[in-house]
This record gives structure tokens, sequence and C-alpha cells, in this order.
């Protein structure tokens, strides 16, 4: 069937490839420690109490219309306070836009700003840029990271790359590895994007900043830190992108909200618009209620994160034990989010059968069968095949699932020559 050339060259997600195997085993009735979708099971981590009530509350007030294209009032005036109180960000109504769930918010924030050829630069790992920039036929620049800094881009490593882009794309705390800023990387990194734009001409499309903060309240002990409270003249060139999906478990609740100059935002409301992808009327209407009430959030969040860091800490000296047991594994400190960045370095090895691991997606679909444990291999995340490192996922397992795969994951591991 002939199909424009854009959507013959859709590149599928490996993600879903992985889950695909695991579903199929599943089937056929093994028990799988799933550790590779961003997601939560919603029987281990269900939404706030309150904001379920309040969605039903809100259908039965019939508010099942179109919502304002820029979101209810009463939700970006929600919004402006917890940016306020949360983050220490003065933005006004007319500078929020609510969508449905967060992607839609960064799909129109690269329609918005990139012409075709135009460099969009993101760091490797991270989430999706590589499909946006698919999307948007940008010119998209991965920056490889590295382990001794957390898999966080430096400014140094960015730098070469800024010299005429258009958009740079960060994440915090980030979507493979669970890592986050500290406040002096990402003020450096702020400065070379000044610095790049005080070379530009009024003539010139600046350089922006998409910054992407969605797993922000979910932080175990260490600061969030956002480049406009760091630099507030960087203000101009940032659209930050946030919402309710992970914060809360409420992935298919589907009210996401992004903000920045009235300007581009104003623009992406009518991408969004023509996309039709508001958030549900109803979802708005109780989401705005639940986020008023600062003490009943605060709450959940205190509960909510507690579940997961047990669950990612139980995960981090699992692999901590190991290495010092002598396997050659390692893991990195979780700071943020739902997932765990793990090293197992076992490509080139033998399996008892006789195969030899490749390549990363190789020890992972390994692991799948022989120690009923699915991550996600970095080369999801636009690295290369070749490199040893995976993320881990804890929102769809129980501590118990992930204490007793340990056991399954040294016997398997002992295995390979
Ligand atoms: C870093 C990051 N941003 C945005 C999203 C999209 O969230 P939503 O489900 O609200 O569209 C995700 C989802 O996995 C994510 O990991």
């Amino acid at each position: 069937m002939k199909v424009s050339a854009l959507a013959s060259s859709l590149i599928g997600s490996e993600i879903i490839k992985i889950g695909n195997e695991v579903n199929e085993m599943k089937r056929k009735g093994a028990q799988i420690a799933n550790l590779t979708i961003g997601d939560f099971d919603s029987s281990i981590y269900p939404i706030p109490t309150e904001l379920k009530e309040g969605i039903v509350a809100a259908y039965h007030a019939n508010q099942t219309n179109y919502p304002p294209a820029d979101g209810i009032l009463p939700l970006r005036e929600t919004i402006v306070s917890i940016l306020k109180e949360r983050y220490g960000l003065e933005y006004g109504t007319s500078e929020i836009l609510v969508s449905g769930g967060s992607r839609p918010l960064i799909y129109a924030t690269y329609l918005a700003l990139i012409d075709p050829g135009d460099t969009v630069v993101f760091p490797a790992p991270s989430w999706n840029n590589n499909h946006y920039c698919h999307l948007t036929s940008a010119n998209a620049v991965a920056v490889e990271t590295d382990a001794e800094n957390n898999f966080m881009p430096t400014a140094a490593q960015l730098k070469p790359h800024l010299k005429g882009a258009t958009l740079l794309a960060l994440c915090s705390p980030l979507n493979p590895t669970g890592t986050m800023f500290t406040a002096e990387q990402l003020a450096e990194i702020c400065d070379v994007v000044l610095e790049e734009n005080r070379s530009r001409t009024a003539d010139e499309k600046p350089l922006y900043l998409m910054y992407d903060q969605i797993y922000s309240l979910l932080t175990f002990g260490v600061d969030h830190a956002n480049p406009v409270s760091l630099r507030p003249e960087i203000r101009d060139y940032v659209i930050f992108v946030d919402g309710s999906s992970k914060c809360l478990a409420a992935t298919g609740v589907r009210v996401g909200w992004g903000f920045g100059p009235a300007d581009i935002i104003n623009r992406m409301k009518a991408l969004v618009g023509h996309m039709g992808a508001w958030a549900p009327k109803a979802e708005q209407v109780a989401m705005a209620d639940y986020f008023s009430q600062t003490a009943v959030l605060d709450k959940f969040l205190e509960a909510f994160k507690a579940k997961i860091q047990d669950s990612l800490n139980a995960l981090y000296s699992g692999f901590i034990d190991l290495k010092s047991e002598g396997f050659t594994v390692d893991a990195v400190q979780p700071m943020g989010a739902i997932y765990l960045t793990i090293k197992i370095d076992y490509i080139g090895k033998t399996t008892p059968e006789g195969d030899v691991l490749k390549n990363s997606a190789d020890v992972n679909f390994y692991l799948i069968k022989e120690a009923q444990a699915a991550l996600v291999p970095f080369s999801a995340f636009g690295n290369e095949e070749n490199m040893p490192w995976f993320r881990a996922s804890v929102g769809a397992c129980t501590l118990q699932d992930i204490k007793d795969m340990m056991p399954r994951i040294k016997a398997a591991l002992s295995k390979l020559k």
C-alpha cells in the first residue's frame, strides 16, 4: 500500500518489541519481572482516590463538552499556583497550555519551532527525541553522555553542537536514567545557550531550550533544578513540558501542561487544537481541584515516592551486591523518576546453548528467557547497540517481584562463559 514518505519511514518502538516478547512468554504461563515499560501497574500504583472521585463527579456534572483550546481556566490558575509554590516560577495563565498528556506538547514544541533541516540537539540516552526529529524532518544531533556524569549532558559536551541549532531538548529527572542535573551543571548549559543567542542577529531564529520536567515531583532527596530559576534571562527561550502522568501514576488520565513565552504557547495552542489533542474536560476539572489541595497532594506524593524508592533501592543494592561478588555489573544511584540505570557487561559471552550474545538486545533477550527479567537496553534510547547499559523501570512490579528476580539474574549470569 502506498503511503506518505513520512508514514513509511516511521521507526517502530524497540520497547514495544521487547514488550511483545514479554507478553508472549506471559501468555505461555511464565512469571516475568517486567521492568520495561515507563508506566505503572494500576493495581500496584493506583491514582489518588480523591482524583478518581473528582473525575467521576465531573462526568456526573456533565463536564463533557469541548474544553477551551488552552485548557480550562481553573486548571491553568491552579498550575500558576503550583509553579509559584513548588518551583518559584512566575507564569501567567496565558503562558500555560494544557493538553492530552505531555506528548502533544513535545510534538507541538517541535512543530512550532522547527523547519525541515533545522538542528535539534539532545542527549543520548534520551526518550523519543529521535522520533520527534523524524516527524518534523529535523537534523537530529544526539550527543553521547557518560556514566561519569550520570548520563546527564554537560555544557562542554553540548557546546560544540549548538552553533546554528534551533532546539536543545533536555529532561531532568531523565528518562531513561533516573538521574538529574545539579544546579551547577544546568546553569553552565544555560550560559552556553545564552552565549549562543547573543551571537545571533534579530533576524535569526534563536536557540530554544525544551525542558521536560515531567518527573520533577518524583525525586528522592535531590533538588530539582530548572533553567529559568537559575538564569531568569533565559526565560524567553525556554518551553517547559510537565504534567500529571507520572507524578500521580495517571498515565491513562491524559492531562499534561506546558509553559513558556505567550507567543510560542499561542502557536502551540493552535497546533494542539488542530490535532484535537486536548485533555478530556472532566479530567481537567478534577485535576484543577486535586492539585489545589496541597496537603492531599503532598500526602499522596510522600507515600507514592517511598514505594517507588523502595523498589529502586532494592534493585540498586541487588546489582551492587552482584558487583561485589565479582559479576561485571554496575548501577547508578537512583535520584528521581521511576528508573534505574544498570550496567550488565556480558556482550561477547556465550550462552550454555553455545550462542554468542552479540549486543545489548541479545543480553536482554537472554535475561528474559533465562531469568524472566525484562529490561530495555540504552540502544532503544539512541545509544550504540554494543553499549552494556540498560534501563529498569519499577512502575509495573512490586518490591517482592524485584527481590524474587535478583537470584534468577545471578543464576542466569553465572551460566555465561
Ligand atoms: C520524559 C518524558 N516526557 C514525557 C512523557 C510523556 O508523558 P505523557 O504520558 O503525559 O504523554 C514521558 C512518558 O514516558 C516521558 O518519559
